[in-house]
């Protein structure tokens, strides 16, 4: 006979929220799955297939039977590419046991704060934030503090934004840059002030960098490398190949740090997931040790986008919007054309169900006058996109 004792479920699963954005996604899905015309401004991740040079090395390690577990921490060879290609793109000082390939960004996110963090620690996350950073840091069992930047500044996470919020507490200092949602890029000084900052604080600094190789200008020379001479081992990054090289689906990170820190970060995924798929890791090698120019022409592609896309809603009489550096998102305010008592998600509903235009409340970013919209999509569905929030604006 069937027991009907309740399921009881750990509490860290009420805890915890799942992704807002990937419920805006599904629910265009399922209207574009229902024959709908959606404009997807809503994706988090490029229109683009994974260019030739990845996608071939994958298929030939499927070829030649790489199919095997690799070490956990990820093979030997990918894990000396990471290091190198950071010496390569932003001259920072990491070798191969400095580096662990990860299941993707999100990954290597959990493996640095599970390393770092536990219950009665704080990690300081300016906003606008991808949501997931706040739940990361719960599940670590920290406490997240949000530090709000300056929509008028276009949302620089810089000391000035931080230091209000950091204590004897503060584990770890998040920086995203260039941002999601925000696109912003910090110049020298502002990294080398949030820098002495963490160092000050006895704080880890963990760059986000899953969207630096899509800057639309060069990175700020040096600027990288002196914050890894201020911080030491409290410089730690999380990266991804999912967005520079449209690998999304291929699920390949890593974390690099300070060799104790990569040890237990490695130690925790050897029991949870044990290595990232050993087919991915040939494909992001290959990806890794390209020449960048190869893959310069989305960065151009997205450039065009955002202006376009910057350009069409800033049109619109009452909307602001800050231009990005890089990445594939804009964050535009609406505020002055929100009704009484109107927010991010109430617009963005109406606009979905009115217009099919798929975008992400501003409110899960922290900031519920804006919407978060990617031009990750083709001009021609932009120009679709503008029209039809033209028409819902009445303009
Ligand atoms: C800021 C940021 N970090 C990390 C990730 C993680 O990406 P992935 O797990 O696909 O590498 C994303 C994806 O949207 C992101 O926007």
């Amino acid at each position: 006979m069937m027991s009907d004792t309740p399921l009881r479920l750990a509490s860290r699963v009420g805890a915890i929220s799942p992704s807002p954005t990937m419920a805006v996604m599904a629910e265009a899905m399922r209207l574009r799955a229902a024959g709908e015309d959606v404009v997807d401004f809503s994706a988090g991740q490029p229109d683009f297939d994974t260019p030739e040079i990845p996608s071939r090395a994958g298929i030939a390690a499927i070829e030649s039977g790489y199919t095997r577990y690799t070490p956990n921490p990820g093979a030997p060879e990918l894990r000396a590419a990471v290091a190198a290609a950071y010496r390569r793109d932003f001259g920072l000082e990491f070798g191969p046991a400095n580096a662990l390939i990860t299941s993707g960004g999100k990954h290597a996110l959990t493996g640095v704060f599970l390393a770092t963090c536990e219950a009665g620690d704080e990690v300081v996350i300016p906003t606008p934030f991808w949501p997931t950073f706040p739940e990361q840091a719960r599940i670590a069992g920290a406490e997240p503090i949000l530090a709000p930047a300056d929509a008028a500044t276009n949302f620089r996470p810089t000391r000035a934004v931080v230091e209000p919020h950091v204590t004897d507490r503060t584990r770890v200092i998040l920086l995203n840059v260039p941002g999601n949602p925000s696109g912003v890029v910090l110049d020298p000084g502002e990294l080398d002030a949030l820098a002495a900052l963490a160092s000050e604080a006895g704080a880890v600094l963990l760059w986000d960098d899953t969207y630096s190789r899509l800057t639309f200008e060069p990175a700020p020379e040096g600027a990288y490398r002196r914050m890894q001479e201020i911080l030491g081992p409290r410089f730690v990054i999380a990266g991804s190949s999912s967005k520079t090289w449209a690998m999304t689906g291929w699920r390949v990170g890593w974390a690099l740090g300070p060799e104790e820190l990569i040890r237990g970060a490695a130690a925790l995924q050897s029991q949870m997931t044990s290595n990232a798929c050993s087919i991915s890791q040939k494909a992001a090698l290959a990806a890794l040790e390209a020449d960048p120019a190869e893959f310069q022409w989305m960065v151009r592609a997205f450039a065009a986008r955002g202006r376009r896309m910057r350009e069409g809603l800033l049109d619109i009489p009452g909307v602001r919007c800050g231009a990005p550096d890089g990445g594939f998102y804009l964050f535009p305010d609406f505020r002055d054309r929100l009704g009484p008592g109107e927010g991010s998600r109430s617009l963005a509903e109406a606009l979905l169900d009115r217009e099919r235009v798929a975008t992400v409340p501003g409110v899960a970013f922290g900031h519920d006058t804006h919407l978060r919209l990617s031009f990750a999509t083709s001009e021609a569905r932009i120009e679709e996109g503008l029209a039809r929030l033209r028409r819902f604006f009445a303009v």
